[in-house]
């Protein structure tokens, strides 16, 4: 229906238009310099090369003036300086000036006055050009000054019509509406219904929309005629103008905006997780962008507060800040949770943040998952990290003493209590060992023997302890090995799980058919110590000593100092036998066992 009333609308629309064009025809190109007093009027203006027109209105009645230039086609080579249109607002061109317009305005120019008067000079310049103006001014009188029009809307959508939409708009409407959405955003304007008078160039009732809050520059374009345009600003605000002249009114419009929302801002978080404590860093600059500062952090446990400093950083103890934790089939993993919002119960237009910080201490390694939720959006970031496991031999059953010579001279069938150590927050995890094996060889290369193998006693001297939280425990007698290897080190493949898990591989024990029972795994790495040596070969120490000594001086290697201490954390390889045949005997005593973290190689 609405279609079909429009068509037939349509040629009437053409006829009126034509019909007004007709009448402008009529009153004819005024002259330079002429004079106008009558209370409104419309007329085009077409100029050549090298004029310098001016035209004044005046009237004895004390009202200001609206002058519109509601099409201009000025000479495209021409410059302000040299082709324009100089509005002076009073009697003459001494009076002061209101504004120009050149080619290269961006706008739907309109004026008014202070007084009854206004005065407009219009140069062009020496290229031969047919230039054209169509100009309307009318009197503000208190019965054509239109009232609750325009306005500013600030919300992050919004509607507005014309004056009387649906009814027909007044005559020498001018409406301005401002709008403005939140930093950031843009503006998308809709006219479910616009419905002014039809003319090509919309040089009657118009509708100017502008990019910005000016109407003096950013047209973003004009409409007339029946349509349905849409238009969107370069940023947060965006000027609508309504302009109408003194004849054929319509509906007018009815428009709605809505605010566009930048893509959320990619997050620049970080998340290390060592086998103590999450460390969280968020960059302030993200954060900022996001509309927020620190005091709007908190992590499950608000109580936990951040430092800041170029960044904003949680550190935390994993068995802290309402940290949740989670034994899963392979991993064990410890989830946080960052939110971002406004704190109390402020309502907010902004978005609530959530990163979710995860570290998953898998197999060998501790995964570092952040994810940031906003609007659905899931973003993930991980790193690597790992639980921090050493070795060390004790010199009894109570595990008090660690051993701290290396190498590590024993009899023949002395018994030897080894320890396994996890260094971590988390009260709550058990270590289990799984596999030991023995090996002449630091890399465990060719020949190995074990002691024990998928918790399961392969020699008969091995004796397991219960685990214990944090350590796995075991004896065994200095074995046959030593006999024939001047050297024997040690490998244990260590399980971690978390001990409020009953039914976890740790708390099985020897599981004797070698099923790979992966589920069961929890965390595993290796840990190595050694060398062993039999007492017996001390005395060719110090001539081993010498010969390495020289070995060591070609190849410095930084590992070298760790076996002082006998105490390794995780398996390394081949610098392990040079590194121990450098040991300075006499320095054995070192205070304390001491960790060194050193890359896996499982
Ligand atoms: C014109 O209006 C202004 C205020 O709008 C007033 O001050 C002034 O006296 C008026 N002049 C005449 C001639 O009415
Ligand atoms: C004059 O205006 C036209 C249309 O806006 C534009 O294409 C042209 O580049 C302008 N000329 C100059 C010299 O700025
Ligand atoms: C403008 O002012 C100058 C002197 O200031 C005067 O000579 C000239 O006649 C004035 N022009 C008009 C149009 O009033
Ligand atoms: C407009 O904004 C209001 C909040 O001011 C919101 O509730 C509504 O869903 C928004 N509507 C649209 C269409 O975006
Ligand atoms: C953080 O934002 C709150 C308002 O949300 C403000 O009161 C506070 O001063 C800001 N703090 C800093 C350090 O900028
Ligand atoms: C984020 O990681 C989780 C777990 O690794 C995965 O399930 C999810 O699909 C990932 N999401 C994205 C967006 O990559
Ligand atoms: C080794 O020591 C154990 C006790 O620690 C003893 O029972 C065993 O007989 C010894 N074996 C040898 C070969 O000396
Ligand atoms: C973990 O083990 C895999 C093989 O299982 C290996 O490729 C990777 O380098 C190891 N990572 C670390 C940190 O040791």
């Amino acid at each position: 229906m609405k279609v079909l009333r429009q068509l037939l609308l349509l040629p009437l629309l053409a006829a009126l238009a034509f019909a007004e064009d007709n009448s402008i025809e009529l009153m004819g190109v005024p002259r330079c310099g002429a004079s106008f007093t009558e209370p409104n009027k419309a007329f085009k203006i077409d100029l050549n090369s090298n004029a310098n027109c001016v035209w004044h209105i005046q009237r004895s009645e004390n009202q200001t003036i609206r002058l519109i230039f509601s099409y201009f086609k000025f000479n495209p080579s021409s410059s302000c300086e040299t082709e324009s249109i100089k509005v002076y607002d009073g009697p003459s061109s001494n009076s002061s000036l209101l504004g120009q317009v050149c080619n290269n305005t961006n706008a739907v120019p309109v004026f008014q006055s202070s007084s009854n008067s206004l005065t407009f000079l219009v140069t062009t310049n020496s290229v031969a050009f047919a230039r054209n103006f169509f100009v309307f001014y009318y009197f503000l009188s208190p019965e054509t000054m239109i009232k609750n029009c325009g306005g500013s809307l600030t919300g992050p959508n919004g509607t507005f019509t014309s004056p009387n939409y649906p009814a027909a708009y007044p005559e020498f409407t001018y409406c301005v509406w401002h709008i403005q959405t939140t930093k950031d955003s843009k503006i998308s304007l809709e006219f479910q219904d616009l419905f002014l008078e039809l003319d090509q160039k919309c040089q009657f009732d118009f509708l100017a929309v502008y990019d910005g809050l000016s109407t003096n520059n950013g047209l973003i374009g004009k409409a007339c005629g029946v349509s349905r345009p849409t238009f969107e600003s370069s940023s947060n605000a965006m000027t609508v103008v309504l302009s109408t002249d003194y004849a054929n009114s319509y509906r007018g419009f009815s428009a709605r905006y809505t605010s566009i929302l930048p893509p959320p801002p990619q997050p620049d978080t970080s998340l290390t997780c060592s086998s103590d404590r999450m460390t969280i860093a968020l960059s302030k600059a993200y954060l900022n962008s996001l509309g927020y500062n620190e005091t709007h952090l908190q992590l499950n446990d608000p109580s936990c507060r951040p430092v800041t400093t170029d960044q904003v950083i949680f550190s935390f103890p994993l068995n802290s800040c309402g940290t949740t934790k989670k034994d899963e089939d392979e991993s064990i993993t410890y989830t946080n949770v960052v939110t971002i919002s406004e704190s109390g119960n402020i309502v907010t237009r902004k978005r609530i943040v959530q990163i979710i910080t995860k570290c998953i201490m898998e197999k060998n390694s501790t995964l570092e998952v952040i994810y940031v939720t906003e609007n659905n959006v899931i973003q993930n970031t991980t790193s690597v990290g790992r639980y921090d496991v050493s070795m060390s031999f004790y010199d009894s059953g109570s595990f008090s003493s660690p051993v701290l010579e290396s190498p590590y001279y024993v009899d023949l069938n002395q018994t030897l209590f080894a320890q396994v150590s996890l260094q971590s927050s988390d009260p709550n995890l058990l270590v289990f060992i799984d596999t030991c094996t023995a090996s002449p060889q630091s890399d465990f290369g060719s020949v190995t023997y074990d002691l024990i193998r998928s918790g399961c006693n392969k020699d008969d001297t091995v004796v397991t302890y219960p685990p214990l939280e944090h350590y796995g425990r075991f004896r065994f007698n200095a074995f046959r090995f030593l006999r024939r290897a001047p050297s024997v080190y040690l490998q244990c493949d260590i399980l971690i799980c978390d001990s409020e898990d009953t039914n976890s591989r740790c708390t099985k024990g020897c599981v004797s058919r070698q099923k790979r029972d992966i589920s069961s795994y929890t965390w595993k790495t290796k840990a190595v110590v050694g060398p062993i040596r039999l007492k017996r070969d001390r005395r060719n120490a110090a001539h081993l000593e010498s010969l390495a000594r020289t070995d060591a001086e070609e190849t410095p290697t930084p590992q070298r100092y760790s076996f002082y201490t006998l105490s390794l954390v995780v398996l390394i390889s081949n610098v392990i036998i040079v590194a121990a045949v450098v040991l300075k005997y006499h320095i054995k005593c070192l205070s304390g066992p001491g960790y060194q973290k050193i890359p896996s190689s499982y």
